[in-house]
């Protein structure tokens, strides 16, 4: 897969120095079965790491309360336990693209988070801060990208992203697009609406994705946020 091919560099050219060489092997591969947390780790890891360090910033743009499989809070992620195991730290399949892999240190917390025994707070006591409850989309540009862009447009419109020449980082990326992304004060034919409807051509997020659709209620609080003016 890419992960394998994605690190080596060929050095070509008689002129070029051996030092200036670079071959470097994307090491994932070989993680397989070499995640051992260490006990440390497995008495001090909570819910809230996990949460926040891997399954917010890697999951739920895919598994969030519209999916099947619900990681966004501790009851429903804890049923999944074991198959959280098996998909990221065994088999590697999860995160599915254009979600990047998870890395050492996460498929560490992962790995010690289950063989803790998928606890909410610390083993070892610790006082541990409570989860903040989970965001609520309200009509302001601040919401909009915390809640749905960062976590569900980024991956591709952003540098490096699939479709990077429609970036979608900054409030003039919508106001000033030729594509008519977010006309203020005209919901119904800005293309941040028309692309997010359930019978869209180009439904956004593609649906092939596998990420779970922005609900017709967020819709319906993004519509409000350009009616009022798509202000900062
Ligand atoms: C880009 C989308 C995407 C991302 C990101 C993603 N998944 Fe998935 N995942 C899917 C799809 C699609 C399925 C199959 C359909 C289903 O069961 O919901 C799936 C299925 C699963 C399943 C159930 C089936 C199985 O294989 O056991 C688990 C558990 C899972 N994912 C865990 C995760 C975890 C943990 C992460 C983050 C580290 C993650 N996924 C990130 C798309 C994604
Ligand atoms: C998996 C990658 C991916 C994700 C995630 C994604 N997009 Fe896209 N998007 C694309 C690609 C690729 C295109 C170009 C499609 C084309 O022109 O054929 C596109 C095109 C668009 C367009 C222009 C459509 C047009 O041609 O008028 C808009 C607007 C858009 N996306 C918004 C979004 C929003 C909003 C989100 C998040 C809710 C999102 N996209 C998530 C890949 C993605």
């Amino acid at each position: 897969m890419f992960r394998r091919a994605a690190g080596i560099f060929l050095c070509l050219g008689l002129g070029v120095s051996l030092a200036a060489c670079s071959y470097r092997v994307d090491k994932n591969d070989d993680l397989k079965g070499e995640i051992r947390p260490s006990a440390e780790l497995i008495s001090r890891v909570s819910f809230n790491d996990i949460y926040t360090r891997v399954l917010q910033p890697k999951c739920i743009s895919c598994h969030g309360i519209s999916g099947g499989v619900n990681l966004e809070n501790y009851a429903s992620a804890r049923t999944f336990l074991s198959r959280i195991y098996r998909s990221t730290v065994v088999e590697r399949r999860m995160p599915l693209a254009p979600i990047p892999a998870l890395n050492r240190e996460e498929l560490e917390i992962v790995a010690a988070w289950v063989e803790a025994g998928g606890p909410e707070f610390p083993l070892n006591g610790a006082p541990t801060e409570p989860l903040p409850p989970p965001p609520v989309l309200e009509p302001t540009f601040a919401s909009i990208k915390e809640v749905i862009v960062d976590r569900k447009c980024l991956q591709c419109h952003s540098a490096g992203g699939k479709a990077e020449r429609i970036p979608l980082t900054k409030l003039s990326d919508f106001l000033d697009s030729p594509l008519e992304i977010v006309l203020p004060g005209n919901a119904d034919e800005s293309g941040l609406v028309l692309v997010l409807l359930e019978d869209a051509r180009k439904r956004m997020p593609p649906p092939e994705t596998g990420m779970a659709p922005v609900s017709a209620q967020e819709i319906e609080v993004i519509k409000e946020w350009i009616s009022n003016g798509a202000t900062d």
